[in-house]
């Protein structure tokens, strides 16, 4: 069996913030957020929450696919910001949407979440233990960003979205995911911490961490790399493939990549100026975007790629 995304949808936070909206929170400017990463505006959530986001991306990707979700088997949701510890993400998106019969877990994998997720999926897939999933890619990073930290505060935004993939007989579907514990400190949020049984402390959130050269580095390096590793064992050539969809985390990286793959700009599209960098939900908005404006073509090979938290880094190719 081969995996098929056969529907997409994608959603947003209800807020529009632009850079200059920003310049009146913190010490910036739309010149400076927009010459390092491309960025001009995020959307953020106003008290709607990832479920709403999650929900309403699977929706419009069921409806797509032209499927009830009572036909959905499995809903994985890739998050690194879920509402609660438990349900998780996935579970409360199956309560929003009515998959009465599907097994639903969260994927914690940072900005690579969604890869990692449609590499899980597509192992239920070609197994035969599931025929339909949904792939959802979701993050609401403005609840953990430190909206008085200039370095991390501008470049994210909050989104959702989803793909329904079925097991289909024919097509072309590759996907590897990786991951270095070692170079975690780089990119970090702890979640709760500081509770204590013996002193009565409560825990603390945390925010977001980055040392932002050392993510740049790693991504203009991985992300190439993984690309190519795929693309030669399944003797693809570069020239053929008609879109890299990747991670909308800088406009920078995105260009580098592009340079070191020695493919035209083209091939890249982009929407971070509008979005910002909405994590695990990147790669799916973009996705969804292309396919709704009609630029996607039965046959096309498609590359998507992510890099992020953990670290974190992973690539799929596929054939629309
Ligand atoms: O999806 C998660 C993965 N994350 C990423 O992929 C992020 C990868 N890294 C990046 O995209 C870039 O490193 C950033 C956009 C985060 C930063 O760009 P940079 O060109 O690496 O800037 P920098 O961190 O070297 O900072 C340059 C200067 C500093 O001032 P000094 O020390 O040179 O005086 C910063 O304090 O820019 C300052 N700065 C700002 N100035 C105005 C940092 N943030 C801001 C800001 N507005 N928002």
């Amino acid at each position: 069996m081969i995996t098929k995304i056969i529907g997409t949808g994608s959603s947003q936070g209800r807020r529009r913030v632009s850079n200059q909206d920003l310049e009146q929170v913190v010490e910036t400017s739309d010149e400076w957020i927009h010459s390092r990463t491309g960025i001009s505006s995020r959307y953020v959530t106003e008290g709607e929450g990832i479920k709403a986001m999650a929900a309403e991306a699977a929706e419009k990707a069921c409806i797509q696919a032209g499927i009830s979700p009572k036909e959905v088997e499995l809903i994985l949701v890739a998050t690194s910001t879920p509402e609660c510890c438990f349900p998780s993400t996935a579970c409360q998106v199956q309560g929003e949407i009515g998959a009465e019969g599907a097994a639903a877990f969260d994927i914690s994998a940072a900005c690579s979440g969604f890869i990692f997720a449609l590499h899980t999926a597509n192992s239920f897939l070609v197994s035969g233990t599931y025929k339909t999933a949904l792939v959802i890619g979701a993050d609401e990073l403005s609840k953990l960003v430190d909206w008085n930290d200039r370095r991390t505060c501008v470049l994210f935004g909050d989104g959702a979205g989803a793909v329904v993939v079925r097991a289909e007989d024919d097509g072309k579907f590759f996907s590897a995911v990786g991951s270095d514990g070692s170079r975690g400190e780089i990119l970090t949020c702890v979640s709760r911490s500081g509770g204590n049984f013996i002193t009565k402390k409560q825990p603390k959130m945390g925010f977001i961490a980055m040392d932002g050269q050392e993510v740049f580095k790693f991504a203009v390096k991985k992300v190439p790399s993984c690309i190519e590793e795929m693309l030669k064992e399944h003797q693809e050539k570069p020239e053929d493939i008609r879109y890299y969809l990747l991670h909308q985390a800088n406009e920078r990286i995105i260009a580098a990549v592009a340079k070191r793959l020695g493919e035209p700009a083209e091939k890249f599209p982009m929407n971070i100026s509008a979005y910002g960098n909405t994590s695990a939900a990147s790669i799916p908005i973009l996705l969804d975007e292309l396919n709704r404006e009609g630029k996607l073509n039965r046959g096309d090979k498609i590359v998507m790629a992510g890099f992020g938290g953990g670290l974190t880094w992973g690539s799929a190719l596929l054939e629309w």
